[in-house]
């Protein structure tokens, strides 16, 4: 028997669609625009959004949408509200329920925890009545190979957060994103050992915590990193080795039962973020992966569409252009029907 919440889970890794991760917080959104000159102003986060909601075959490509409680509120340059917005182009509005990290106490410096679960039950009934169909709460894993970081303290905090955040969503008619991201960009430094270590570390708690709290696997998304050494280190990994790693650890720990798998980028180049994608899928047909393994980017979606606009109304065309490419790229890439020869010919037609 299939619940409502487990029909829009699974819609949400409907073949050939992912999600686009556009639930910057304003102080994320102003970094963002502060390197390009774009002023820090609630018009242009709402112009900018506008862009990417209203790109053409925008459904073809997105089941759904990360929102920020900003943007929830506001409404498109067509007078419809962004909700309406997405509506009629077939995507679901989600929402970012987590209200960012703070340091862990009693752990050391680096280790966060994700706050937000004061209050939560009233906050998700309220995003349900505006017309909200999923959530997200990212939880941040810091490796340091130096100083053994993630510490088990850390690990179950932030699993415990995320399970409780899982369990008040599907109480309150929310499809749970259930987000573990083990950070690889920044001073990291660690190897693809590592990083494969941590992750199974970070998904056991995981699921553990899920378990115990009662979340119904059918009804939520799994979104996590990949397998992938730190910026820094001086050992980089071929994109199969991040696939099958990733792959691996997946197998080993994420239930045949949970929805769907929608990895989040995570400050890997656009392109990499695309054949790491499209590889574990190649690969998951060959192992016969129980769930569908779809995108939930955010840098890897947008970074070519922001660079491209820089606050110009002018720029808007080529701006969804930009977007279009990445969303057609990713979408190929969660088939594992992606290859350089597509992204190539791609890129070439975006340049005309
Ligand atoms: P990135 O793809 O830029 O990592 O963002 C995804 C996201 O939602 C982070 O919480």
């Amino acid at each position: 028997m299939s619940s409502p919440l487990a029909s829009v889970a699974r819609a949400m890794v409907a073949p050939g669609k992912g999600i686009l991760a556009a639930d910057e917080s304003t102080g994320t959104a102003n970094k963002r625009f502060a390197p390009l000159g774009i002023a820090e102003t609630e018009e242009n986060r709402q112009k900018y959004r506008d862009l990417l909601f209203t790109m053409p075959d925008f459904g073809t490509f997105f089941s759904g949408v990360i929102l920020y409680d900003e943007t929830i509120r506001q409404n498109a340059r067509s007078g419809k509200t962004f909700v309406q917005t997405l509506e009629a182009s077939g995507a679901f509005p989600g929402i970012k329920l987590d209200t960012g990290v703070e340091h862990l106490a009693l752990a050391p410096a680096d280790e966060k925890i994700t706050g937000g679960l004061d209050g939560l039950a009233k906050r998700v009934d309220e995003y349900v009545k505006m017309g909200a169909k999923f959530a997200k709460w990212r939880a941040v894993i810091t490796i340091d190979e130096k100083t053994g970081l993630p510490t088990d303290a850390c690990l179950s905090a932030n699993a415990h957060a995320l399970a409780r955040y899982g369990a008040i969503c599907q109480r309150g008619g929310l499809v749970p994103i259930i987000e573990p991201e083990v950070l690889m960009d920044g001073a990291m430094s660690h190897s693809l050992e590592t990083s494969e270590a941590v992750h199974r570390r970070t998904l056991r708690f995981v699921f553990d915590a899920l378990v115990d709290q009662n979340v119904n696997f059918g009804e939520m998304v799994l979104k996590p990193s990949y397998v992938i050494p730190g910026q820094k280190a001086t050992s980089k990994a071929s994109v199969r080795e991040v696939a099958e790693r990733t792959l691996a650890v997946l197998m080993d720990y994420v239930p045949a039962s949970v929805a769907g798998i929608a990895f989040l980028s995570g400050g890997q180049g656009n392109e990499d973020a695309t054949a790491h994608l499209n590889e574990i899928n190649v690969l998951g047909k060959g192992h016969h992966a129980p769930w569908p393994l779809t995108f939930s980017y955010g840098r890897a979606l947008q970074q070519p569409a922001l660079n491209m606009w820089k606050g110009q109304d002018g720029n808007v065309d080529a701006a969804q252009k930009a977007i279009h490419h990445r969303a057609r790229m990713n979408s190929l890439a969660s088939l594992g029907q992606w290859s350089a020869q597509v992204e190539k010919e791609g890129a070439l037609v975006l340049s005309h």
